[in-house]
Formats: C-alpha cells, structure tokens, sequence
C-alpha cells in the first residue's frame, strides 16, 4: 500500500497539519520529521499531562498513541462502551488503566487532566460540554457536532470554561496547508477567485465497512447508552461497528470528509464561511443498508471580507470512484494556483502582460483584410513598444513543497493542543469551538441541503442558520 493511501485509511474518512503554539519549521525534501511545530517541553520529569481517552475505537488508538509521543503526556483512564475494547486498552497501554464504561467516571477524577474525545459524532457536544464543565482540556474529534443547533451550546461551555479545546481535524496543523496559507498571504496567486477539492475513495473500508468482532455479544455492548438522543431502536451491531453509515450517529461524506478540506481552506484563508450552501447525494454502490449517501457534490459561496475577496467553492466526496481516490484542493488565484494533497503542494504562478494582447493564431485578427491587420501591429507597436511592456502570459518555474518523510500532520495537531495546555493558553489552538462550527456547519448543510433539495443560508459571523 503507498503512503498516501495509506494515510487515507488511518484517517478512516479524514486529516490535516497545523500551526499556532509553535513555529512551523522549513521542510527540506527527504529529510526525515514526524513533526515541524516545536514541543513546549515539560518542566520536570514529573510534570505530566494525565489524560483519558474516551471512546477506544480506530482513532482513540491513532489520537492516544499520537498523544503519547509528546513529552509529559500519560494515559491513565479509558472510557468506552464495548467491552472488549477495554480489554483491548489494557493490552496496549498497560493494566494499570482505569477502564470504564462511563465517562463520567474518568471526568470525576481530579488527576485527568485532559481527554481525547473519540466516540461517534451524535455523542461528541455531550462528551465536550461535560469534560469543559468538569475542569478538563478536551480534544475533540470532527466535525464537532453532529447537528448545527448543537454548535453553540460547546461554544458557550468552551468559553465558560476558560480550558484548551481543540477540534481533531488535522488539517488545521498540517504542515502542507500552512505553507501554502504562506503562500497565498504573501499574495503569490494573486487574489482568490475559486476553491475547487475532492476527497474520493475507492474500497470497502474507505466506504466504511469496517471489520466487526466475530460473534457480538450484545451484553458485552451498552446499547442503551449508546444511542443517547438518537432514536431508540433494537440493537443492529452495523449500526455500532459501522456508525457512519447512518445519519442517527454519523454526518455522512459531507460531515465526516467535507470538513477536513474546509478546515484547510479555513486555515489557509481565515474565512469564516460561506454564505450559501447548496450539494447534491446519491447513493450509488454502497448499498449495504446504510442510509448516508456515497456521493455529494457542494458547491458554496464564499463573500469577501477583510481577509479575501469573494469566492465561489466545489466540493466533493465519492466514495466509489474507480479512481483509486485521493484528496485535493486547487486555489485558484488571478496569479497562480496552488494545487494541495495532504502532505504537499505544488504552486504555478504566472505574469500577466501589461499590454493588451493580440494574436496572429486564435484570435479574430486573422478575420480582417491584410492592410487592416497590418494597420492594427503598426498602431499596436507604437503604442506598446515591446521595451516597455509584456505582450504575453510569462509562467513562472513551479514551487514544490514536500512534507518531511515520516511526517505525521496528527502529531503536529496534538502538539498544538499539549503546547496551549503548557503554556495555559487556550488561545494558542487555532481550531477551537468557533472555528470547529465554522467548519462543521457548512459541511452538515451539505447534508441538509441534499435532502430538503434547496439552498441552505448560513451566517457565519453568528453561526446560524438563516
Ligand atoms: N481526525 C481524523 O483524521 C479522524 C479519522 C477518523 C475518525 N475521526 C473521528 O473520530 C471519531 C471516532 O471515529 P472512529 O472511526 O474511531 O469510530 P469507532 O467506531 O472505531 O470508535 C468509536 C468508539 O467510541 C465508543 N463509544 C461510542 N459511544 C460512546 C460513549 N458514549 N462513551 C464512550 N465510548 C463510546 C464505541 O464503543 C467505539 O469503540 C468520529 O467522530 C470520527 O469522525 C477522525
């Protein structure tokens, strides 16, 4: 499997790279690097960071194995409620874990300092607003929430608080994205006029048939629990296992893929959003009882404000391409383009002629009588003689950036979040309850609109939907 594909799957619908609490370092091509943002070290060798990781599934293993590669940091409780994933969790970080399967225990404890929120996304505001008012730092998975009402009431506990919260979408940290918001703030594609990405997948997994257990246990499952403010219904394991694939407890392609590019281009241009949303879905290939779609399409409308001009964006996730998938954004500037995967990026820029332009090919010259044409180039030369002005587009040598080899944009975005809590400064985090909404609502509208076949109006400076 390469490398990229690779990372797509341990994403399992996501990623991204981020700044904010530390400098972010020049990548040399080749050079091997798990991370750019420098670590606020620990002070001593007692000075941990506790944390609990609640909700031990896929990315509770990738976010608290990333966790614990920063200095200071220690695992000491772990929530979930499946029980063989709480075995599990004392296999691999040890017996001396707390295991639970209430969270609410490990938020009484005193000694937890921080929790990795990792549940699916209809329990993410319950989890978060009750670490904030418990006194925790909380990193979050995305999107955020799982409905846009829901956005808020976390904003509200997040300010309240006065703790560290940061969303889980990489993105915000990545090293590529960063260096390209460098870019286009330096004004290297001129001004921005529209925003085109996709994330496609190809393969089961990418499309969200993750492996089950064989032989469920219902008994070893707190199903009741787990349904929380979803509707009450029998116990279905593909709707615990495979949670994504319905709208009770996942935000389909639009919630789960969507927000990753938005938080990247929201990184990169600090907007806060689009003002109009409007995105089609179908269910194509996956039909395998879900009721999410495997296929949306946005397209959305970004207004100028004082950090960009106006912006038209198209987005899409296709969970069945036959093009082995991978994840893009084009920003397209009056200047340049910058064309980003997830760990690089390559920059076309271009000069724009000071001299209006003719041309002996496509063009309607050639349409006149000779004694015209030849009239046209005489006037032309006089008037635009070639030592003072450009006559044609000149391109530029492209810019390549490259990602250290090893780079892991996961670990740069929880060195984020452990900095701001060394440095007791939640400003630090970039990608924090507010831009968490920014992010999620455009992308939940994605699914609103596709099923009420209409235009969703977002506000993004109130963060409601109008
Ligand atoms: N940032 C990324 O790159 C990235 C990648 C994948 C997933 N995610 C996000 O991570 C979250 C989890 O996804 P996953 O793929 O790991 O799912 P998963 O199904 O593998 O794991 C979820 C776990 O949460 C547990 N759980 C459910 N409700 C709970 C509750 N109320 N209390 C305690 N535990 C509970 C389940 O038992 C399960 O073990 C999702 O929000 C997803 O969007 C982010």
């Amino acid at each position: 499997m390469n490398s990229r594909r690779k990372f797509f799957r341990q994403l399992g619908g996501s990623s991204v790279l981020l700044a904010g609490s530390g400098a972010v370092l020049a990548a040399t091509p080749r050079e091997t690097r798990e991370h750019l943002i420098d670590i606020f070290q620990p002070r001593s060798a007692n000075d941990n960071i506790n944390l609990a990781l609640i909700g031990a599934g896929i990315i509770g293993h990738f976010d608290l194995n990333c966790a614990l590669k920063v200095p200071g940091t220690k695992v000491v409780a772990v929530a979930d409620l499946y029980d063989q994933r709480l075995v599990r969790a004392k296999e691999v970080w040890g017996p001396d874990i707390q295991t639970t399967r209430d969270y609410r225990e490990i938020l009484k404890r005193p000694d937890v300092d921080a929790v990795l929120i990792c549940v699916p996304d209809h329990w993410h505001d319950r989890i978060s607003i009750d670490a904030l008012q418990a006194g925790k730092h909380v990193y979050c998975e995305k999107p955020m929430v799982h409905k846009i009402g829901e956005g808020l009431a976390v904003i509200a506990a997040h300010k309240k608080s006065g703790k560290v919260f940061q969303v889980g979408s990489q993105r915000a940290s990545a090293s590529a994205v960063l260096e390209a918001k460098r870019r286009y703030e330096a004004g290297d594609i001129g001004e921005l006029t529209s925003v085109e990405t996709f994330l496609d997948r190809t393969d089961a997994l990418g499309a969200w048939q993750y492996t089950m257990p064989p032989n469920v246990d219902q008994k070893e499952i707190d199903w009741a629990t787990y349904l929380g403010d979803a509707p009450k219904r029998p116990f279905q394991p593909e709707r615990f296992f495979r949670w994504r694939n319905y709208k009770d407890y996942g935000t389909g392609v639009a919630g789960d893929l969507f927000v990753h590019l938005i938080t990247g281009l929201h990184t990169i241009t600090e907007s806060t959003g689009p003002t109009r949303i409007f995105a089609l879905g179908d269910l194509n290939y996956w039909k395998d009882g879900r009721d999410a779609y495997d296929l949306v399409t946005a397209i959305m409308d970004y207004p100028k404000t004082d950090k960009h001009a106006s912006f038209q964006f198209t987005t899409r996730v296709n969970l069945a391409a036959g093009s082995g998938g991978s994840i893009h954004t084009r920003l397209v500037g009056t200047e340049g383009v910058i064309d980003i995967g997830w760990n690089e990026f390559t920059m076309n820029k271009l000069k724009r002629p000071n001299a209006p332009m003719y041309s002996t090919g496509y063009d309607a010259l050639f349409t006149y009588p000779k004694a015209v044409q030849e009239q046209f180039v005489q006037q032309y030369d006089q008037k635009y003689p070639s030592a003072q002005f450009t006559r044609q587009i000149v391109n530029e040598p492209a810019v390549e950036y490259k990602a250290p080899q090893g780079y892991d944009d996961r670990l740069d975005h929880m060195i984020v979040f452990f900095n701001a809590i060394r440095q007791n400064n939640p400003g630090l985090v970039r990608e924090d309850a507010v831009f968490g909404l920014r992010a999620a609502a455009p992308s939940l509208a994605c699914n609103l609109s596709a099923e009420q076949r209409k235009v969703i109006n977002w506000n993004p400076v109130t963060m409601k939907v109008v």
